[in-house]
């Protein structure tokens, strides 16, 4: 479901909250991010996405330009966060038509099922190069804005490290990088009045990774008996990047309704690991 102008009708935030600021979102035209993106942009501010697809990125500007009178909204297509200069250029692009960054969305991700037998190593530093390079190099071509700005930088992360979820070891150790990155980030930018923190989604319902990972109905499993939306998400990047939050840096904030405390989730249902141990299949023969 996308963001929708009820978000700020019925939520609590004041409707020009960001007004003024402008927000660059790496993966903004994916599911989650773009939920963060027009969250953001109905609460006022001017934003850029970030993306490989020139068609898709281009798209999804325009479409969030819509949801706000006067809102600008730039489409940075054709940038790939596994190379620093590409983003770069989507850093020039944003501040020549934008005219700063205030704050960064570190979102764009690449992931895949696959078991440690079948994964190749340019699989696995595929992966590690979209989620954790790509998030270095968004706060590295980020920060002459962010510490002009005393900014604020958001990666988004995952639960899946805090325990070992197999076929997605590449993801996992990506993740657990980027949770790395973020508190030392906040340790030492701190000084420079840049915070930095990790926001960790949980199963959120419309995302290609809950089609692809979920099976069967696990919502009683989840402590609050409910999927996440991606309002969920937005919600919490909102209070993230708010003066509700000037004191909060170095944090991962957990937005799955208690779901990673209940410990593994996997059962056979789901992930059939000793079929796939059993028989050395790769699993998308099954
Ligand atoms: N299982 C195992 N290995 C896989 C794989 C899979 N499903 N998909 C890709 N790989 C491997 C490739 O075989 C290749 O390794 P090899 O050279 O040893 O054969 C390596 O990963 C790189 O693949 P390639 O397709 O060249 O990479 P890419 O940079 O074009 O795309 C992804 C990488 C992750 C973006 C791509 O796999 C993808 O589109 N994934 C689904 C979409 C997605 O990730 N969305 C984000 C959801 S969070």
């Amino acid at each position: 479901m996308p963001i929708t102008r009820e978000f700020i009708e019925n939520g609590p935030w004041k409707p020009d909250l960001f007004r003024g600021k402008v927000v660059f979102v790496t993966g903004g035209a994916g599911t989650i991010c773009r939920g963060q993106t027009e969250a953001m942009v109905l609460l006022g501010a001017n934003a850029a996405i970030v993306g490989r697809n020139v068609e898709k990125t281009e798209k999804a500007a325009r479409e969030i330009e819509q949801l706000r009178s006067g809102a600008k909204v730039v489409a940075c297509s054709g940038t790939d966060v596994r190379d620093v200069h590409s983003l770069a250029k989507a850093v020039e692009k944003t501040v020549q038509e934008l005219g700063r960054i205030d704050f960064v969305i570190a979102g764009a991700a690449g992931n895949f099922l696959s078991d440690f037998n079948h994964l190749s190593s340019n699989a696995f530093k595929t992966v590690v190069s979209i989620d954790l390079l790509g998030s270095y190099n968004t706060a590295k071509a980020c920060f002459e804005q962010l510490r002009k700005n005393k900014g604020s930088i958001l990666f988004v992360s995952a639960t899946l490290h805090y325990y070992g979820i197999p076929f997605q070891l590449h993801v996992g150790a990506a993740k657990a990088g980027v949770d790395a990155l973020s508190n030392a980030l906040a340790v030492e930018l701190g000084p420079l009045g840049i915070r930095s923190n990790c926001i960790a989604p949980g199963w959120i319902e419309g995302t290609e990774g809950f089609d692809r990972l979920m099976g069967g109905n696990l919502k009683r499993k989840v402590p609050l008996q409910r999927y996440g939306k991606v309002e969920d998400i937005a919600q919490s990047t909102i209070y993230l990047f708010s003066p509700a939050a000037d004191y909060v840096t170095g944090t991962i904030q957990v937005v799955d309704g208690a779901v990673w405390h209940v410990g593994s989730f996997i059962g056979d249902d789901v992930y059939p690991v000793r079929i796939i141990a059993a028989n050395n299949e790769p699993i998308g023969k099954l």
